[in-house]
């Protein structure tokens, strides 16, 4: 009898299916922090796509292609690529100065008041080219993959005026096209107040634009920045409305330095995601619970450069509100470069175990950008997106921060780094 052929297949591995439950939900409760673990595991892949998981020698059920790759790892871990739902990928320009200076979330604000912050990323991404821009995003991008990033979340928001955000929409549009891994874009319409125009001419240009970038597929989620003294839910409310009319998603960022409701705003919208959530309140909480729709993303690089009080991740999962950790890339808030760094700070400071963080980084973050069903675990069928790590132990992705653990990462079947 013929055996199925595979074109990719790994063995001898700690193998994290991340998939002990039912993947159709994002993870909460016992399920949040179970990486279904299978030691002398395998998982074998063809055309992109996985075929099977395992222990012991069942791969041998599997005839291998001509131009096959196989691996024995040694007993390393072998899990799911990594997920990154919220980064700012595409800007020009650095802030050194503000990171030098800044000591507290309040100083943040007050930056940004003063046109700073924000304002000074709007101004050099301006400036700078098409290519530029270009060459700075697919730079950070392929940064992002070599430290395990299969799936990434890229939003615009440094152009404010329609245009400038359109030219922005349309360069990460073409970084998704030509990119090895899967990119989800979103339009950033709500990230700060420009001068010189009435904040009621702006939204309104904001809500104009949703159309736009819906009919030219250019972003496939809206998202706002929801927070004391920039935007309001009220604010955000006709965008959003317009956004799902649109037939897009909607995600926010909610709550981060002061309770502005946010939270509760973005539940009763069934957002996607609601992004920080910092300084979310008791109500703000049982609302994101009693919905059950949105998933938390905590960004716990923000809490750590920013210096404020990081989200406890315990809240949540004590309310059973799924959570998902991502690395928010900005020049602002969080330099972080990839997922394992944001890892092990959503560990130490928002008391995630380290298994709730893979879960967290992995099922639950492709939850949080709808491909729930897609990505984020090793299961027949799904995408095969997987790592091979340089450790037999996965939680020294939480311990040895800043060590290079991830040895070989593949995207849809294929070697990317
Ligand atoms: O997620 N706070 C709003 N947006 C970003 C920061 C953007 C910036 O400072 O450039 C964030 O923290
Ligand atoms: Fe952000």
């Amino acid at each position: 009898m013929e055996r199925p052929q595979a074109d990719l297949l790994v063995r001898g591995a700690r193998l994290l299916t991340l998939a002990p439950f039912r993947t159709e939900q994002p993870r909460v409760g016992p399920a949040a922090g179970d990486v279904g673990a299978i030691d002398d595991g395998w998982v074998a892949a063809r055309d992109g796509a996985i075929l099977g998981t395992g222990h012991g020698d069942g791969w041998q059920q599997y005839e291998l292609t001509a131009g096959a790759v196989e691996r024995q790892v040694a007993g390393r871990v072998v899990m799911p690529g990594l997920v990154d739902p919220h980064t700012h990928l595409c800007y020009a320009g650095e802030r050194w100065d503000e990171f030098t200076t800044r000591h507290s979330g309040a100083d943040y604000l007050a930056v940004l008041e003063r046109g700073g912050g924000i304002h000074a990323t709007v101004r050099a991404t301006r400036e700078a080219s098409d290519e530029t821009l270009l060459a700075l995003t697919r730079a950070r991008l392929a940064r992002a993959v070599s430290l395990g990033t299969t799936t990434i979340e890229i939003k615009s928001g440094y152009g404010l005026d329609p245009d400038e955000e359109l030219r922005q929409l349309r360069l990460i549009a073409r970084i998704r096209t030509e990119a090895a891994i899967d990119v989800a874009v979103t339009y950033l319409a709500l990230h700060a107040m420009p001068r010189g125009i009435e904040r009621r001419d702006f939204l309104k240009a904001a809500e104009a634009m949703v159309g736009t970038v819906a009919a030219e597929h250019l972003a496939e989620a809206v998202d706002g920045f929801i927070e004391k003294g920039v935007f309001e839910p009220e604010d955000a409310r006709p965008v959003m409305k317009a956004a799902q009319a649109a037939g897009l998603a909607v995600t926010m960022h909610a709550d981060q330095l002061h309770d502005v409701n946010a939270a509760a705003f973005a539940a009763r919208l069934q957002a996607r995601s609601a992004d920080h959530l910092a300084n979310v309140s008791a109500d703000g909480m049982r609302v994101l619970a009693r919905i059950g729709h949105t998933v938390a993303v905590l960004l716990p690089g923000s809490a750590f450069f920013v210096g404020y009080a990081p989200p406890d991740a315990r809240r949540f999962l004590a309310a059973r509100v799924p959570v998902a950790i991502a690395t928010d890339h900005n020049p602002g808030t969080s330099p972080l470069e990839g997922m394992p760094a944001a890892i092990a700070l959503a560990v130490t400071l928002c008391h995630l175990t380290p298994h709730e963080a893979i879960v967290a980084a992995t099922i639950n973050a492709a939850h949080a950008l709808g491909r729930g069903q897609r990505t984020g675990a090793l299961v027949v069928g799904r995408r095969a997106d997987l790592l091979i790590l340089e450790t037999d132990d996965e939680r020294d992705l939480c311990y040895r921060l800043g060590a290079p653990l991830v040895r070989e990462v593949y995207a849809g079947g294929r070697r990317v780094a």
